[in-house]
């Protein structure tokens, strides 16, 4: 068997033994969005650490627990806190939970990450459905010999985002006079933000939202074959587009401007969601 096939299973082997719900979504929240996991009814908390294999995050604001319970009343687990490349993990493990996740049975995802506004028509607090991503500037994550048990060499990604379920999150939207904008998320490897030369091209090549997460995740995702859903808040305006410094503390602030929109967002979301 492959090792990471069988790490991989030797981690979800080790959750599944503490939950009391069969999750059937996975979510995976970003920067500043941890608050989503107060709405989890019934929660069952397992630290990163306990996990075998799993990796464990470093950056601030990004607690590292898995939780698992029910929001309107479907299972999902949810990830406070990711893995990002820049924090030094090899490509793999960056998305080791998204195969933990399909072992546990988990059929559809919904990411969501903190990124910059590189469409000039958006506004730091805006909610972004993503419609597509460029992954040019991300080693995959599929790099290496194939798990053929998660899915085929040359995997498609024609839909990496589900049309049914950007059209279901914009049904629930609507219902909540909650506006969102659409767009293409580009991944850049940071940890520092980019330089305005670097966002004039991304915007050139058709990115609305650059962000440092997220598209690996997706990648193996749609490996396993589960459907994705991604959210992206925009916190900040990219580099060059307003004349001033980014840093993280407006990406943190912004988030938490955006929290009580964004729950609601979800709480509704995973109660249309069909899965
Ligand atoms: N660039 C990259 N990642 C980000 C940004 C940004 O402007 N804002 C939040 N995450």
């Amino acid at each position: 068997m492959d090792d990471l096939y069988r790490k991989a299973a030797e981690s979800a082997e080790y959750i599944q033994k503490r939950l009391t719900t069969k999750p059937q979504i996975g979510i995976v929240l970003g920067s500043g969005l941890g608050p989503l996991v107060n709405e989890v009814k019934e929660q069952i908390e397992i630290d990163y650490g306990d996990i075998p294999n799993f990796p464990i995050p470093t950056v601030e604001g990004h607690a590292g627990k898995l939780i698992a319970g029910e929001i309107g009343g479907k299972p999902v687990l949810v990830m406070k806190g990711r893995f990002h490349f820049y924090e030094g993990y090899d490509i793999s493990q960056v998305v080791f939970h998204i195969r933990v996740f399909k072992l546990l049975g988990i059929s559809h995802i919904l990411v969501t990450n903190a990124a910059g506004g590189v469409n000039r028509d958006f506004s730091p607090g805006d909610l972004m459905l993503i419609t597509d991503h460029i992954s040019f500037f991300a080693p995959s994550p599929l790099r290496g010999k194939n798990v053929d048990e998660f899915g085929v060499r040359f995997p498609d990604m024609s839909e990496a985002y589900n049309k049914e379920l950007i059209a279901m999150a914009e049904k629930t939207a609507g219902e909540l006079g909650i506006k969102l904008q659409k767009g293409v998320y580009a991944f850049t490897q940071g940890p520092m933000y980019e330089t305005p030369a670097e966002i004039r091209a991304l915007r050139i090549l058709g990115a609305d939202a650059v962000g440092m997460s997220t598209v690996p995740e997706v990648i193996a995702a749609r490996h396993a074959g589960m459907k994705v859903l991604g959210i992206s808040c925009i916190t900040n305006m990219a580099a060059g587009i307003l004349e001033q410094p980014l840093s993280h503390e407006e990406v943190m602030e912004t988030a938490k401007k955006v929290e009580a929109r964004f729950v609601s967002l979800v709480n509704k979301l995973i109660s249309n969601w069909n899965v």
